[in-house]
């Protein structure tokens, strides 16, 4: 099954994909009052597994938190809801977009009155960017577009009002014939893709952009950071001017849809040998090892979703970690 087949969860129910609709006049329409998440569930070796599901919707939790919305379902019944609908669609591997927005009653910006719902996506989708992408790497532009300032829209919050801005940043991209944009703060700092963390490397040590460069605190970052201290690399969350990146030994970008994809040049200046470089490539194997359960899963990352598939021991840490609201 594909984009637009199968099943959607919505506030309780399966229904088929056409008939998941919503009323034109419900207030996520208008304001952009949507918080959703992206997750991966992988075909790994040892089964259907999702990718840190309980980190994803611990942030679907406190991004809906952040724009005071009530769920009316609880941490479990939304984390069961996932599982379910990819069961119901027969999916070996796919694509999870979970989204909780502001429903249909009244039209006016006060988002109050209005119902929070839920719906559940599921759907194949594989290399962002481009199959290529992961192996030749890209060409990227810093964007004339800034990530929203502190104290203007959370960036902490996974809300479909900052993807407006991330479309300003990947039209201009496209437009200009680049495969993305990268995004400076309000003060100049190097920030984030449109839809994507950033890396770089240089003299061995990996730098990112720390959260308060408004970034989305991506679960992939997360997890590249912990991988990048396993394989005993110096990891450094800082500010950084754009030029850092001019003069890195590498960069690549990381994300649920990008994975872990290289950079080559940026506003047509080679990174490094504008090949994927030697700690990319570490970083990229671990991080398919590990959603393909190629190796032991340490950080108990992985979650099976078939009855009779293993179990990751670790599952119980991770969940442990998330608050149960
Ligand atoms: C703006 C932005 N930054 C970073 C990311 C990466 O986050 P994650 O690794 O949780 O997918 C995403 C993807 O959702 C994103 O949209």
């Amino acid at each position: 099954m594909s984009f637009g087949t199968g099943k959607i969860w919505m506030n309780g129910s399966l229904v088929d994909w056409k008939d998941a609709t919503i009323h034109v006049a419900s207030h996520v329409v208008h304001y952009g009052s949507g918080v959703f998440e992206g997750a991966r569930c992988y075909s790994t070796q040892r089964g259907s597994a999702c990718f840190r599901l309980d980190a994803h919707l611990r942030r679907l939790f406190d991004s809906a938190k952040i724009y005071r919305m009530e769920l009316t379902l609880s941490y479990d019944e939304v984390h069961d809801a996932v599982l379910e609908t990819i069961r119901a669609n027969e999916y070996k591997a796919c694509y999870i977009r979970p989204i909780v927005y502001r429903g249909y009653h009244t039209l006016g910006v006060n988002p109050f009155p209005c119902p929070v719902d839920v719906a559940i996506l599921t759907w194949e989708w594989g290399a962002y960017l481009g199959q290529d992408a992961l192996t030749q790497g890209v060409d990227v532009r810093i964007s004339s577009w800034a990530r929203a300032a502190a104290n203007t829209f959370p960036t902490l919050a996974k809300s479909s009002a900052n993807y407006a801005n991330s479309q300003l940043i990947k039209m201009e991209a496209v437009v200009e014939g680049y495969s993305e944009g990268i995004a400076l703060d309000t003060n100049g700092y190097l920030s984030e893709g449109s839809g994507q963390n950033l890396f770089l490397v240089r003299d061995n040590t990996i730098y990112t952009s720390p959260l308060a460069a408004s970034v989305l605190p991506g679960i992939t970052r997360s997890s590249v950071i912990s991988l990048a201290q396993d394989l005993g690399f110096r990891v450094a969350e800082e500010m950084m001017p754009r030029e850092m990146l001019y003069i890195a030994d590498e960069a690549f970008f990381v994300g649920t849809a990008v994975e872990i994809t290289p950079i080559r040049s940026v506003d047509k200046i080679s990174i490094g040998n504008g090949r994927r470089g030697p700690i990319t490539d570490a970083i990229q194997q671990a991080f398919f090892d590990t959603v393909n359960a190629a190796v032991p899963d340490r950080h108990g990352w992985l979650e099976y979703v078939y009855p009779g598939e293993p179990r990751a021991e670790a599952v119980a840490g991770e969940r442990a970690a998330t608050a149960k609201k």
